[in-house]
């Protein structure tokens, strides 16, 4: 049985005291309910983040880690530290990182196989561009992004969530209608059903992420194949998300 989840990544966004008081209200405010939340701040609120919400059925998600679990990369963030924090799920292959951080299928696949190896379950994110889907190719391009991600052990999928996140829908406003997040996720379903089988396929639960509002929440939750979201814009207000958690 698949849970609903909203995950909210808050990307480069909040200073310390904006986060400790976007935790503080969403603590009190969201229902202990069926659904399952997720929240990613940066690196540096990890921490934070954590400490808020010990004790409750709330989780932590950094935005991304290194593909090596340690060693002379100035600057990056590993697997291990993660780990050794309480860290419980790690966002991978967000297009912004693909396109902006030139992150490629392969050192995202290094990725995903470390934070595994790790236990750390993953988010991962892909989707097509406006010229893909113009063109008609966007079930290629996700079967192309999906593909490595095949050679997983059945055993590894319990530990994955899948985000289709379309990229001309991430910030611009413009969503997937229903019918479209519903026809992309029965499609990655349908992948999963025919390397492992039914049951595995029915077992993933598949995200849908781009401007994701309060107003159409409710419509593209309902789909049978969408089984929540990944909040960006709008998990940075706390009465949107609280709206966009309450319409699942
Ligand atoms: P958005 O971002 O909700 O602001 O479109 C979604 C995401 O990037 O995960």
């Amino acid at each position: 049985m698949r849970l609903k989840t909203i995950a909210a990544n808050w990307k480069m966004n909040n200073d310390e005291k904006e986060t400790t008081d976007l935790l503080s209200e969403l603590l009190i405010h969201i229902p202990s309910g069926a659904q399952k939340i997720i929240l990613a701040p940066s690196f540096v609120h990890l921490n934070t983040a954590l400490q808020a919400t010990y004790n409750s059925a709330i989780e932590v998600a950094a935005q991304n880690m290194h593909h090596k679990v340690s060693g002379a990369y100035t600057g990056e963030v590993s697997i291990k530290m993660l780990k050794s924090i309480g860290v419980q799920n790690v966002i991978l292959g967000h297009s912004e990182r693909r396109t902006l951080f030139n992150e490629t299928d392969d050192v995202i696949f290094e990725k995903v196989k470390l934070a595994l190896e790790f236990g750390i379950k993953v988010i991962f994110c892909f989707g097509e561009s406006l010229e893909e889907r113009e063109s008609n190719n966007h079930f290629k391009t996700i079967e192309k992004q999906l593909s490595k991600l095949l050679d997983l052990s059945t055993n590894d999928w319990e530990k994955i969530y899948l985000a289709y996140e379309p990229v001309w829908a991430i910030g611009t406003g413009k969503t997937a209608s229903p019918e479209q997040a519903q026809e992309m996720h029965a499609y990655i379903r349908k992948i999963l059903a025919d390397k492992y089988g039914e049951e595995l396929s029915e077992d993933v639960s598949i995200l849908y992420g781009g401007s994701v509002k309060p107003n159409n929440a409710k419509e593209l939750f309902s789909q049978p194949d969408v089984d929540g979201g990944l909040i960006g814009g709008a998990s940075l207000v706390v009465g949107d998300f609280l709206d966009i958690v309450n319409a699942v």
